[in-house]
């Protein structure tokens, strides 16, 4: 049995979890709604989108003159399934795209503009029929907030100087006219630039120092317009580097408005012998050690956010800047026959569960953690969408999204679980991840993974602070462990109302199934009269 240490309030969720669980209930599940937390971001539930594969074009962009369905444009059926999930911000052009990308190559006709190599995503040719304007429209389309990311590696500060002036100036300057010229008067709203992406890496292969160094130079003159909400965001670590973090929070940090985080689950990392980027594991074909494998590495992101927040909070205590993982996912050997260079890859009943663990994580730091970008949007690593020509599907991923989308812009509430550990080769991790908020219009959400690949648990609810007067929920599983959507079966993983809720004072018994994710959503009267 573990107890997951979630919350400021222990000792009143503690009480709550005596006495220790009977056998009719494996876990047990404690909420008080009387001690709310940090408002969860919106942007937690932030999607990536990069030049890279089949996402932009065939994911995103079919152009005017498809047989696609397509609004001028913009595939029809993907702008409608991100808009039914709320998609609050989108992250683009990359990604190690981003460190090679000129603006100007993506903006005028489209018939004028210059073709050019992705060096880093299969040698293909890049058209930039997608570009500035269409990627602003889309973000337009779909109701996200925009993410655009800035070219330190081959790029320079006038540049990114020049494509903020471009997107945000309301004036008559010449960029300002050459933007009406190509087709948009009003200025776009850009909520967030970053000045480089994965600068250690692909983005410039710098030192922390040197980078530092090129942010605070840049970082002058980045200037958008007055009334402008955009915030600016640093290219931050990679998983566990600490000292990275600790550089550009020394030498930049109050220069910044969020600081980024990548973390990959590559299951092979945990399995044994120990695996490589080269070898990653199967999306689709894999053994109940890797199921377990990839639960660990999901649980990891716990223990990075807590490291790369307690360096900020020695810069930050008050936590002004936030902490963006603006890239986050399972990261398995492509699809067999695919493009090794496109990253596609299937997503499993394995990928609902890591996905909500992660969310989880997000929820429990939200008071730093304020922006979360999945990789990736569609076709690529852990899409949320497939497509296949004209066909579309929505993958177990997607799903998760769609039953936490009423999390975003909740209040977070302490959670506290006891439930059976999942157990592997020695090796333990929590069976049970767990996440609460209150909503903007009354509700309580609970959010709960059940890590366990073949054990259902029988579960109870105890809610202090509140009077529950219904509750109802929605759950995601499949009938095996690599469960996933096909063109052929693509509602393989769809979720279904949990049946078997029996309400009881402040608790509430149910079934959290095998290798499943459930959110339940609590109709509560505060225990002083009120609303809840
Ligand atoms: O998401 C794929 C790649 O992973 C991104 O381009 C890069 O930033 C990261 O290494």
């Amino acid at each position: 049995m573990r107890v997951g240490l979630q919350c400021r309030h222990l000792l009143v969720l503690l009480g709550l979890l005596l006495p220790l669980p009977a056998a009719a209930q494996d876990a047990v599940i404690a909420i008080d709604a009387a001690q709310p937390g940090p408002v969860l971001a919106p942007e937690i539930q932030g999607q990536f989108a990069e030049h890279l594969g089949r996402l932009i074009y065939e994911g995103i962009w079919v152009g005017e003159k498809s047989p696609i369905p397509n609004i001028r444009g913009y595939r029809k059926d993907v702008v409608e399934a991100l808009k039914a999930i709320r998609v609050p911000l989108i992250r683009w052009p990359g990604g190690c795209f981003a460190d090679e990308y000129h603006w100007r190559d993506g903006i005028g006709p489209r018939d004028k503009r210059p073709v050019g190599v992705n060096t880093n995503w299969g040698g293909v040719e890049e058209s930039n029929q997608f570009g500035t304007h269409e990627f602003m429209e889309f973000s337009e389309l779909v109701g996200a907030r925009t993410y655009v990311n800035g070219n330190v590696g081959t790029g320079s500060a006038r540049e990114m100087a020049q494509w903020v002036e471009y997107l945000t100036s309301p004036s008559r300057s010449t960029l300002a006219q050459e933007r009406r010229a190509n087709g948009r008067d009003k200025p776009w709203t850009l909520d967030w630039f970053a000045i480089g992406n994965e600068t250690w890496g692909c983005g410039g292969n710098m030192r922390p120092e040197y980078y530092t160094d090129q942010l605070r130079q840049i970082r002058t003159f980045i200037k958008p317009a007055p009334g402008q909400p955009t915030r600016i965001l640093a290219s931050g670590a990679n998983a566990g580097d600490v000292k990275w973090t600790e550089a550009v929070m020394a030498g930049a940090g109050d220069m910044i408005d969020a600081y980024s985080l990548h973390f990959y689950d590559i299951t092979s990392a945990y399995t044994l012998p120990a695996g490589t980027w080269e070898k990653k594991g199967s999306a689709t074909e894999f053994t109940s050690a890797e199921w377990f494998a990839s639960m660990v590495g999901a649980y990891r992101m716990d223990d990075l956010v807590t490291r790369h927040s307690a360096v900020m909070n020695k810069y930050d205590p008050a936590k002004r800047v936030a902490l963006a993982v603006d890239e986050w996912g399972n990261w398995f050997d492509p699809t067999p026959g695919s493009n090794p260079g496109f990253l596609e890859q299937q997503n499993t009943v394995r990928d609902a569960v890591t996905a909500a663990i992660n969310l989880n994580i997000f929820h429990k730091h939200a008071d730093r953690v304020r922006m979360a970008n999945i990789a990736q949007m569609v076709n690529v690593l852990q899409a949320l969408i497939l497509t296949d020509g004209a066909r579309m599907l929505l993958t177990p991923t997607y799903h998760v999204f769609d039953m936490y989308k009423d999390f975003q812009g909740a209040t977070s509430l302490p959670v506290q679980t006891i439930a059976p550990d999942l157990v592997e080769g020695g090796r333990r991790v929590p069976g049970v991840s767990a996440s609460a908020a209150r909503t903007k219009d009354g509700r309580i959400l609970v959010a709960l993974a059940n890590t366990h690949p073949d054990r259902a648990l029988p579960a109870e609810m105890r809610l202090a602070g509140a009077s529950l007067a219904k509750a109802t929920g929605r759950m995601l599983t499949g009938p095996a462990i690599n469960s996933h959507n096909s063109f052929i079966t693509p509602a393989q993983v769809t979720p279904v109302d949990l049946t078997g809720i029996v309400l009881n004072g402040d608790r509430v018994t149910f079934t959290l199934p095998a290798r499943s994710v459930t959110v339940l959503s609590l109709d509560a009267t505060a225990a002083s009269g009120g609303k809840e």
